[in-house]
């Protein structure tokens, strides 16, 4: 089980920054420009999604990112040729593999790594010789959390994008079942991440869940450094996450010495 003190990566996808670039044609804001400032607020990697339809991040983007000495570098991908081989080239530090649908507005389900055992498997093993430690986005479910460490893959990401959607009591039941998604991941020897969805608000009680080691959090740090600038964006995303494993911590500490 991953302590409860141990500080909780943070990395920040930078995806929006280009989607506001893209949407004018033109070559501002820089998406690579975004690191200096998540890092500064205290991000520990930068996370970013070279999607099929090539919607925000580009690959020069992308190569420049790779590029970054000391950048811990997450690239999104789907799992196919064309973006595996571009990973091999890049080696980032990691890869979260996830599922792509070109109508959708964003990553809407995780992998099925049941459905796909065998071509995924052999993804995970091309990236893995490659130096690159592979994540499986998937749905926090038994079956997807078992397949994944069956197929070799170090890193699983608990997608709470329907956590994030949801409030009062079947937010609760979601919340319980990411944690116990977790928790066997964990047991299964598994490094976990969750993301999707987080907000400043709803991002405290996933924090708080003992095995989760890293978040990746995009679209609401871009969306509140409209009004308050990336790194103070990302700093009070830092403050809220610290916070929660701090008192979970604590919590624990005292649940254990009544
Ligand atoms: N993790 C994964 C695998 C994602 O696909 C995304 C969205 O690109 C995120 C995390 C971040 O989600 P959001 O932008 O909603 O914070």
């Amino acid at each position: 089980m991953t302590a409860h003190g141990a500080r909780m990566h943070l990395g920040v996808n930078i995806d929006h920054v280009a989607t506001l670039r893209q949407a004018r044609g033109v070559d501002y804001p820089d998406p690579v420009a975004a690191v200096t400032p998540c890092l500064a607020g205290g991000a520990d990697g930068i996370t970013a999604h070279l999607r099929e339809d090539r919607r925000h991040i580009q690959d020069a983007d992308m190569e420049r990112l790779a590029a970054m000495p000391e950048l811990h570098l997450n690239m999104e991908m789907a799992a196919t040729n064309e973006m595996v081989a571009i990973c091999e080239r890049l080696r980032p530090a990691a890869c979260c593999l996830v599922p792509e649908k070109r109508q959708e507005l964003t990553t809407e389900g995780g992998l099925d790594v049941v459905t796909h055992r065998v071509r995924l498997e052999s993804v995970v093993s091309r990236l893995s010789a490659a130096g690159v430690r592979v994540s499986m986005f998937i749905d926090p479910d038994v079956a997807q959390v078992e397949a994944s460490a069956t197929i070799g893959a170090p890193v699983v990401e608990l997608h709470t994008g329907h956590y994030a959607n949801l409030s009062g009591a079947a937010q609760a039941t979601e919340l319980a079942r990411i944690a116990r998604a977790a928790g066997l991941a964990a047991e299964l020897g598994l490094i976990v991440h969750a993301g999707h969805g987080l907000t400043l608000a709803n991002t405290p009680p996933v924090a708080a869940i003992p095995e989760i080691s890293g978040l990746n959090i995009g679209h609401a740090i871009v969306a509140d450094a409209v009004f308050k600038g990336l790194e103070r964006a990302v700093a009070d995303f830092r403050t809220v996450i610290d916070g929660a494993r701090n008192a979970a911590r604590d919590a624990a500490r005292e649940g254990g010495d009544a």
